[in-house]
């Protein structure tokens, strides 16, 4: 069996009980410890130096932790910059919030050159290599460009974005030429999918074939570009469906749990958990909580809505901005309608174990959740997850998260539209026990049977299933 080699910008850390939370990680962890392999990335500090070694090399049974630091430099220009200030906003639609610099753009090349170089010593010739998110799109033609022919595979966990809205980049050929360097290419849903093919067809003038139909949802082509040729499928990504309904019965006896059934008392939750990021649609969020206790008085006292929003990428000025922004519109929302026994906002800018969110979970009536884009958004299927089955809550979602085409049993809204969002959670609270009880089994039916472990095996026979590139 080939060995599995996953490179990802950040790696779960080796010890136990220090693991992230993220199901997608744990994914990870339990395919390299079956198979055999290496996990390589950065391990999340920064030197002075600008000279980097070998990866620092961590062996954990069969799996083998490859990471090194980066120079300042290096992630101000790679992450901070052309990851998260240009692909990050023109990849969620925001090209009113991308910068576009040449020199950010030549230190994520570099910097994907540098990680390139220091793992190809590592690999083997049947090794599958297994790269994930915008980050890394340039890994493969890094490695190509050394003369290594193993079967390559990406995987994008952000949207794709419209060619129209792609094609502003500078420089936008080469980054998709370097998409094309991989022999497979997968995408969240069709819809991205279908926005990588018509760049193939319109912009680059390659040739798209559409591969025989794989299960709903899960279709694929073939696109010759560039010179290259790539099959490019949507695989839709999903949770530990299993973990989390343990999580969520276990949770119920916890401290932290009674403590916010009591905080509550009686009173309906609704719950949002999404790390602090402009394309979450945190501040439309708030504005329809506002609307609802407009437009629906009786809801004053009786519903309170915990917003938990850990913060996130807080080098980057727009991050800072959003952050600043929420801050205003809770303290206003909170001051306008709180009572001395009740605050309306509960907005919390930190993180909790998965058991805890799982308790959360199935504490609250509603789980909302609005971005304004999002590749799948995993607090979804993971709020399902963790519902009563006797007396389920119900699923707020926007239908520009990719999760809303497998959970079309949601209340789908826009989130855009704070007064629909309103109306929503108003027929959320209000929604008869035999109705939510027969979304809840609709949508449980789509993460019991795509769980995250199917995810993983189908996109791993898919890429092992195909020939070396070269
Ligand atoms: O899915 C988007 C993503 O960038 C992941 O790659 C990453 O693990 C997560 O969000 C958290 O982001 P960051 O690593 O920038 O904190």
């Amino acid at each position: 069996m080939s060995r599995l080699v996953v490179v990802s910008n950040r790696v779960a850390p080796a010890e136990e009980g220090k693991q992230q939370a993220g199901g997608l990680a744990v994914a990870i962890l339990e395919a390299l410890k079956s198979r055999g392999g290496i996990w390589f990335g950065w391990n999340g500090t920064t030197t002075e130096n600008t000279e980097s070694g070998p990866p620092d090399i961590n062996q954990v049974g069969r799996l083998t932790y490859a990471t090194m630091g980066l120079s300042k430099r290096d992630l101000d220009e790679y992450y901070n910059g052309f990851a998260n200030s240009t692909l990050w906003p023109l990849f969620h639609f925001r090209l009113d919030l991308a910068s576009f610099s040449g020199r950010t753009y030549a230190g994520y090349q570099r910097v994907n050159g540098l990680f390139a170089s220091r793992l190809a010593p590592l690999l083997e010739p049947d090794d599958l290599v297994w790269v994930h998110d915008y980050h890394l799109i340039p890994f493969a033609e890094q490695l190509r460009t050394m003369g290594l022919s193993q079967r390559m595979g990406f995987f994008l966990h952000t949207p794709f974005p419209a060619p129209e809205i792609l094609v502003a980049l500078p420089g936008h050929e080469s980054i998709v030429r370097n998409l094309c360097a991989y022999d497979l290419v997968g995408f969240q849903t069709e819809a991205d999918l279908r926005c990588f093919a018509n760049y193939i067809r319109y912009e680059a003038g390659g040739l798209v074939e559409e591969l025989e139909e794989g299960p709903p949802g899960w279709s694929g082509v073939r696109v010759h570009a560039f010179g290259r040729t790539a099959i490019a499928r949507a695989f839709p990504i999903s949770i530990e469906t299993q973990t989390m309904i343990d999580l969520a019965t276990q949770a119920a006896d916890m401290a932290q749990t009674q403590r916010l059934r009591d905080s509550l008392g009686g009173r309906a939750l609704i719950i949002g958990v999404d790390r602090l990021d402009y394309s979450k649609g945190l501040p439309q969020r708030f504005e329809a909580f506002q609307a609802l206790l407009d437009a629906y008085p009786g809801n004053r006292g009786q519903v309170s809505f915990m917003q938990v929003a850990p913060p996130s990428r807080t080098d980057v000025a727009e991050y800072q901005a959003i952050r600043r922004e929420l801050e205003t519109l809770a303290g206003h929302i909170n001051g306008r309608f709180a009572e001395f026994d009740w605050v309306p906002i509960r907005y919390l800018n930190k993180s909790f174990s998965r058991k805890s969110l799982a308790g959360f979970y199935r504490n609250a009536r509603i789980g909302l959740v609005t971005p304004l884009r999002d590749g799948m958004n995993l607090v979804a299927k993971e709020y399902v997850a963790c519902q009563n089955p006797e007396d389920p809550g119900v699923l707020v979602l926007s239908r520009f998260a990719g999760a809303a085409k497998e959970l079309d049993a949601a209340l789908i809204v826009n989130p855009y539209d704070i007064r629909a969002v309103a109306e929503n959670l108003q027929r959320a609270l209000t929604m008869p026990l035999a109705e939510r009880r027969e979304r809840f089994e609709s949508m449980m039916k789509v993460i019991v049977a795509n769980d995250i472990t199917h995810w993983r095996e189908v996109y791993v026979d898919t890429l092992y299933g195909l020939g070396s590139a070269d």
